[in-house]
């Protein structure tokens, strides 16, 4: 069957894998657990042959993956850290990399205490500021990573000024997308080459499943991420690609709903005596504002703030009552951390209070509970 093609992104995610079964018609795309196949002939194939190297399940998922974030090429990972890693091999020794000084403490753990021996050398920068970017770069520089908004501070980086940058230098532009998704921020349509999702997060949602992607623009790279894939493995298997289209339906509804309740909680929290700082771009005073307005179409379900001192910030996290003291982020359930001592504790402590990664910073994936509810577990945590 031959299907449209729609330009909403609400109907595109909805109807993932619907009319791919063309065996039964069923809606709900299967899940083929087979590890392997039978060749009708010597030299001939179904077009599947072993489930590392391709598997109908995953094909329905990296289409539609590739299909949302407007790219020729997606691959679903069994992490988001095993996309990194496997992006990361594209690279040779005496390779450079600039990357955000702002991103997830696992991306820098990777790279500092794993690639570093294989010769690979990053610099951090605040991708807020593209003249830093610019300034980083060197004749050994082979790609930019960024992470916007950032994590945990939710600095947001000028996508088409660092595109450009990218484009002069001759550098592969890398973004995490996994704070907005493609619903809310489109890089690859500002000039990103190549997205990195922890499909975990937001793609998930649902707290039930480790997953990760990344989505090509070139077909050409899309092509030799794929043999990196399939040569190193981290392939997410069918269960898990099953759940996470299931996941993906709903996504656009989901990032609606996120974005309007983490303004009103930001917009509570900065009205707080025991709050000395809100990080949420969707604020006047951020400033990132006015660049999250003309690039992005929303401002996400992400926000930080900063206590007065450590010990209120511990006492918040043993009070909550609704909202989880967990990592993690972009469930429908509301999490909130301590980005020094979890997500962001493989950084360096004199490194994190440069940045502002203090202990009494803590990190809030706003949740899909109705945001009265989550503002009065805050009210009576803040006590
Ligand atoms: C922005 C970002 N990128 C990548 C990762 C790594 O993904 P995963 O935990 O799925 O391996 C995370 C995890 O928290 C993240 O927050």
């Amino acid at each position: 069957m031959s299907k449209r093609t729609f330009s909403s992104l609400a109907t595109r995610s909805v109807q993932i894998g619907v009319g791919r079964d063309e065996k039964t018609g069923g809606i709900s795309f299967p899940i083929y657990p087979s590890a392997t196949y039978r060749h009708p002939g010597v030299g001939q194939s179904t077009g599947y042959d072993y489930t590392r190297s391709g598997n109908p399940t995953r094909q329905v998922l990296e289409d539609a993956l590739a299909e949302l974030e407007g790219g020729v090429r997606g691959l679903a990972f069994s992490s988001g850290m095993a996309a990194l890693t496997t992006l990361f091999l594209h690279f040779s020794s005496g390779d450079h990399l600039v990357v955000s000084e702002d991103l997830y403490g696992g991306t820098y753990r990777v790279l500092d205490q794993v690639f570093y021996k294989f010769g690979i050398s990053v610099t951090y920068v605040d991708t807020a500021n593209t003249s830093a970017v610019a300034a980083a770069v060197n004749p050994r520089t082979k790609a930019l990573l960024v992470e916007t908004p950032g994590n945990p501070l939710l600095g947001v980086a000028d996508i088409r000024a660092l595109a450009a940058i990218c484009q002069e230098r001759k550098l592969l532009f890398i973004v995490d997308n996994t704070f907005l998704t493609p619903i809310l921020q489109r890089p690859l349509e500002l000039g990103a080459d190549v997205i990195i999702h922890s499909a975990t997060k937001y793609l998930g949602g649902h707290s039930d499943l480790c997953a990760g992607a990344l989505v090509a623009k070139d077909p050409d790279f899309g092509e030799r991420l794929y043999f990196l894939q399939n040569s190193t493995g981290a392939i997410l298997p069918p269960q898990d690609c099953w759940l996470l289209i299931r996941s993906l339906k709903t996504l656009p509804l989901r990032m609606a709903r996120h974005c309007e309740s983490a303004l009103k909680v930001a917009q509570w929290l900065q009205k707080q005596a025991q709050v000395e700082k809100v990080y949420y771009p969707g604020l006047s005073e951020h400033p990132g504002y006015e660049l999250s307005k003309q690039q992005a179409l929303g401002f996400g379900g992400m926000l930080s703030f900063r206590v007065a001192d450590p010990r209120l910030a511990e006492q918040v996290l043993e009070r909550l009552q609704l909202i989880s003291f967990a990592e993690s982020l972009g469930g429908v359930e509301s999490l909130m951390t301590l980005p020094a001592v979890q997500t962001h504790g493989d950084i360096p402590e004199a490194e994190r209070q440069r940045l502002g990664i203090c202990n009494s910073l803590l990190r809030l994936s706003v949740g899909l509970e109705d945001p009265t509810d989550v503002i009065a577990d805050l009210e009576q945590a803040l006590g």
